[in-house]
């Protein structure tokens, strides 16, 4: 059984970069491939001091675990962070492109510079990452995995003021199915997950900056009774989506392709 459960799981000798890994989903999805055995790699914007607690953590997993500080809509960088992990653990086999932002804005109030920074991120950093990790991918010629945390609003918009995030979403889960085409014959398998509500960092911040009591207590009780129609009752966990990255990472998923693994506590059946 534990030999068996390695086989299908387990990650020993695998790097994976984790976009946005310093926090939330990113954080728990680090955490999950590192527990399986992989060295992982995380790029996020945050300094290495505002890093160093994740570090702490997942170093004490796996020692070689490393931290690369990036603007990731920077596209010009990305190629640097790609030879940064070939060149410190010898190739790049999984790359989880998880940085997002959600920034709630009615589009008839929209600026092009909001448009802008959600869509640079969500969609543009992550096809630019997949092309620079698919190009290492392919040249190394052990295949590959790549992973898009999209979200439900992908394919249903949820809530309100998101027509910016849900359109970035909704793009990233065709180019995943798009590419997934293209690289198959290099052995690299593309896929997407979409979470439904998570609690992390950045839902905290949903009722603003510096939210006044009311504004909490408006949020609170709009999460319980969203919780209370949800068929699983609870809130997603950074963790939940760990182990569903898990699950695409490794041998299980060998004949996964350009598909979409909705991890949404039931919320597109509610
Ligand atoms: N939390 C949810 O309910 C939920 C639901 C569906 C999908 N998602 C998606 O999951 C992903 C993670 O969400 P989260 O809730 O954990 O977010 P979060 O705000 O808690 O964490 C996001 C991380 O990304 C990093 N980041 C942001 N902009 C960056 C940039 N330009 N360059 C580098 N790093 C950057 C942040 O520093 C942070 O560490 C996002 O793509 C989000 O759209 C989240």
């Amino acid at each position: 059984m534990q030999n068996y459960l390695q086989e299908l799981f387990g990650l020993n000798g695998k790097t994976a970069i984790v976009t946005g890994g310093a926090m939330g989903i990113g954080k728990g999805i680090a955490i999950s491939l590192a527990s399986a055995g992989a060295t992982v790699l995380i790029a996020d914007r945050v300094s290495t001091d505002d890093a160093s607690e994740t570090m702490k953590e997942l170093r004490s997993i796996n020692a070689s675990c490393s931290y690369y500080q990036i603007d990731l809509t920077d596209i010009n960088k990305l190629p640097a962070l790609v030879k940064k992990a070939v060149s410190e653990y010898g190739a790049l086999d999984i790359l989880v492109n998880n940085a997002g932002i959600y920034k709630y804005q009615a589009m008839l109030d929209m600026s092009e510079d909001m448009w802008d920074k959600v869509l640079d991120l969500n969609l543009k950093s992550a096809v630019f990452l997949s092309k620079e990790a698919a190009t290492a991918m392919k040249q190394k010629g052990n295949g590959g995995r790549i992973i898009n945390i999209t979200s439900v609003d992908a394919m249903k918009p949820v809530a309100p003021n998101l027509a910016h995030y849900d359109a970035s979403k909704a793009a990233l889960r065709m180019f995943t199915r798009s590419f997934a085409k293209e690289v198959a014959p290099f052995g690299i398998l593309v896929n997407d997950i979409a979470p439904g509500g998570v609690n992390t960092p950045g839902t905290k911040l949903i009722a603003g900056e510096n939210p006044s009591a009311e504004q909490l207590k408006a949020l609170e009780a709009q999460t319980a009774g969203f919780i209370q129609m949800l068929p699983i009752k609870r809130f997603g966990e950074p963790e939940d989506i760990g182990s569903a990255t898990l699950f695409l990472a490794g041998k299980a998923a060998t004949y996964i392709t350009g598909t979409t693994l909705v991890v949404d506590g039931g919320m597109l059946i509610m």
